[in-house]
């Protein structure tokens, strides 16, 4: 039991790490993949594809926060649906290390990525650079241990973008990455005073974005994950894990005991329990709710697998993997499928407990 709980407690100190500026340390290792090739995120990327022209003639997307980790995904999914993209962000510039160090970054020059500070810049700056779109997707976050900050970088800045994109008369689309409902419901009891700012601004953004195409919520895409995880690197603030590592959690957590372990369980112990999901499939939710026809605008998306479904993202095999991995690098017949990783452990270390009492 000691390793179960163990593996939980690494998993949801990571979760929790999401929002908290001071967090305890997980130290993941990277799970390998049964092959040396490594297993880059677009590699595992399977891409709806759309013809923009036709759907909602939706050409022009700006995507807010195109820098970020989630942004800069959603731009390159756009630039390869052949969408004139946009990118607003504080800095402006993009960084290659946010994502893949591996990934070809080609797309970067058919991005325009415009700087502004949403929270400073004056109106007819911000309306320079968010343009006149079709489409807007905010991947824009701010995490810190300030109520206000939080409150002013999710939530005003975040109105500021909409209100801009609204003047646009051909804004068709509001799209938001906002935050797990389950995750929303832990402010009671489960986390720091603080966080207040940060959910009262997801929920002014969730506001602004339905203002912005005048109140019809069949416009509004709301995605909502509980964590995201994507990328060569793992990191604590903020608190990133990898490509390889988060397939296997989601894969191990999509079990139907962690199904059922979560449905029953409370505030962060639910969330630690719940799959969380690639940012390819966060990326994928957003671009299709912004080209694809009605299907996924006008829709919450909750949870791994609502977004997985909307991305036409496949399962997450990172569990599979490991132990085809396992299987073989020992060389022998394990037998056993990835439903029976949990009893299997369990069982090994009961027998290594009672060997060791002997
Ligand atoms: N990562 C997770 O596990 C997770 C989980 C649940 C929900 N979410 C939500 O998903 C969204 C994307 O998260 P992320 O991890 O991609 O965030 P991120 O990497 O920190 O990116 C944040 C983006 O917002 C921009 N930004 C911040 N303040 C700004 C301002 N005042 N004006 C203009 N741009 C500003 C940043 O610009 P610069 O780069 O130029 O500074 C950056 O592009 C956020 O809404 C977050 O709350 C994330």
């Amino acid at each position: 039991m000691k390793l179960l709980a163990s593996i939980l407690t690494a998993w949801a100190s990571v979760q929790v790490g999401m929002t908290m500026t001071v967090a305890f340390q997980p130290q993941p290792q990277p799970i390998r993949k049964r092959s040396s090739s490594s297993s880059s995120s677009s590699s595992q990327l399977h891409l709806k594809t759309y013809d923009a022209s036709a759907v909602s003639g939706c050409k022009q997307v700006t995507v807010i926060g195109g820098t970020g980790f989630v942004g800069s995904k959603v731009c390159e999914l756009l630039v390869a649906q052949g969408v004139d993209v946009t990118s607003v962000s504080k800095s402006g510039s993009y960084k290659s290390s946010v994502n893949d160090s591996s990934d070809d970054e080609s797309w970067t020059s058919k991005v325009t990525w415009n700087a502004a500070d949403l929270l400073t810049a004056d109106e007819s700056t911000i309306d320079a650079a968010i343009g006149s779109p079709n489409a807007i997707i905010s991947c824009l976050g701010v995490i810190g241990n300030d109520s206000t900050i939080l409150k002013q970088g999710n939530g005003d800045a975040n109105c500021a973008a909409f209100a801009s994109a609204a003047k646009s008369n051909k804004l068709n689309r509001a799209i938001y990455v906002s935050v797990s409902s389950e995750v929303v419901a832990c402010q009671d009891s489960w986390l720091p005073e603080f966080f207040k700012g940060y959910f009262d601004g997801k929920a002014m953004a969730e506001a602004c974005a339905l203002d912005a195409v005048d109140g019809d919520s069949t416009k509004v895409c709301l995605v909502k994950p509980s964590f995201i995880y994507g990328g060569d690197k793992f990191g604590l603030i903020p608190p990133r894990v990898t490509s390889d590592y988060g397939s296997f959690i989601e894969e191990l957590l999509s079990l139907g005991v962690f199904n059922f372990l979560a449905d029953i369980t409370p505030g962060l112990i639910k969330v630690a329990l719940r799959a969380p999901s690639s940012v390819e499939a966060v990326a994928g939710a957003c671009v299709d709710a912004a080209l694809g026809d009605s299907d996924s605008s006008g829709k919450t998306l909750e949870g791994c697998v609502e977004i997985n479904e909307a991305s036409g993202q496949p399962p997450a095999t990172g569990l599979t993997d490991a132990v085809e991995w396992v299987k073989e690098k020992t060389g022998e017949v394990v037998e056993f499928t990835k439903e029976e990783v949990i009893p299997k452990v369990l069982a090994k270390v009961e027998e290594i407990q009672k060997a060791s009492k002997k």
